[in-house]
Formats: C-alpha cells, structure tokens, sequence
C-alpha cells in the first residue's frame, strides 16, 4: 500500500479518536475509566505511528541521494523538523497519560491535556505532513517506491504492536 494512504489513514483514525473521548470529557458524559483506557490506547498507537514513521518515510527523505541537492537539503529539513515535531507531542502525551492516570484531577484539565495533543497533532499531520511533505514525496518518489515504503511501515508497526516495550529501545532515526 501506498506509504502515504497509510499515513492519512491513521492520521484520520486519531483525529477520530480524540473526538470521540473529548465527548466523554463533556460535562455530564465524564466516564473517567473509559476516558483513562482509549487515551493510553491512542497514546499508545500515536506512538507506534511516529517510530515507524521516522524508520519508513523520513528515512527515506535522508537517503534520496539521487535528487538535487537543494531538493534533498529541502527534504532533510522536512524530515528533522519532523522528527522535533514527534518529540513535542510526545511530551504531550506524556502529560496527558499522567493526567489521565490521576484518580483526583478534574474532567476540565483532562480536556485541555487532551485539547493540546489534538492541537499539535492537526498542525504535525494536516499542515506539515499532508499538507507540504506528503505533496513533495508524491513528486519525488514513484508509486512502486511508495508502496516499498508502505510496507517497510507496515512490519514496523506490526512489530511494534506485538512487543511495544521496543518502542523505548526503537531510536529516533537511524543515524
Ligand atoms: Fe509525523
Ligand atoms: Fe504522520
């Protein structure tokens, strides 16, 4: 499968996910067991997303040595900017698994951990990712490239999913 289906297809799926526990964060839908169980589950899948992500598509922004090099200098800086990116809403999410994990604090502050991820994540993925870096590797890599890509992504994840305690050994980038 295309790298970059893939990558809209999950980006949707979490989108999809925020939505539906910032409704149980409503006042008079608090559900605080619930709320606690998706949220790690989305931090979860947020994370796997970003590892496998960094290892298929930004690593293969570094290795396209067969472009220009203001091509690849541009796709480089895409990449690392990228990667700062996943750290920040990996700090986010960091927050907002302790917060979810506190039996005392409030529905309101949830939200607003929640909120922050959500935001970060809109402008990670709609504006940098789909919007400017999925349109640039659309003209630089072919499809068969893409799918390559793809499916690189796809055993990461599975390999993720099954052992998530590699996600801690699973560095940034290969360097
Ligand atoms: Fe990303
Ligand atoms: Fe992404």
């Amino acid at each position: 499968m295309d790298i970059l289906a893939l990558l809209r297809r999950d980006h949707d799926a979490f989108f999809a996910a925020i939505a539906s526990i910032a409704a149980l964060l409503e006042p008079g839908a608090f559900q605080r067991a619930t709320v606690r169980s998706k949220g790690h589950a989305l931090v979860l899948q947020l994370q796997i997303h970003a590892r496998s992500e960094e290892r298929s598509l930004y690593a293969g922004l570094f290795a396209l040595a067969r472009a220009p090099p203001n091509v690849r200098e541009h796709l480089d800086r895409k990449g690392r900017e990228g990667v700062c990116e996943h750290q920040s809403i990996d700090d986010a999410t960091l927050r907002f698994e302790r917060i979810i994990d506190d039996d005392k604090c409030l529905r309101a502050d949830i939200l607003a951990e929640l909120t922050v991820v959500g935001e970060l994540l809109e402008h990670h993925a709609r504006v940098e990712e789909e919007g400017e870096l999925f349109p640039e590797v659309e003209r630089h890599f072919s499809m068969e490239e893409r799918q390559g890509l793809g499916a690189e992504m796809e055993s990461l994840r599975l390999a993720l999913s099954v052992a998530p305690e590699r996600l801690r050994l699973a560095a940034v980038l290969a360097t």
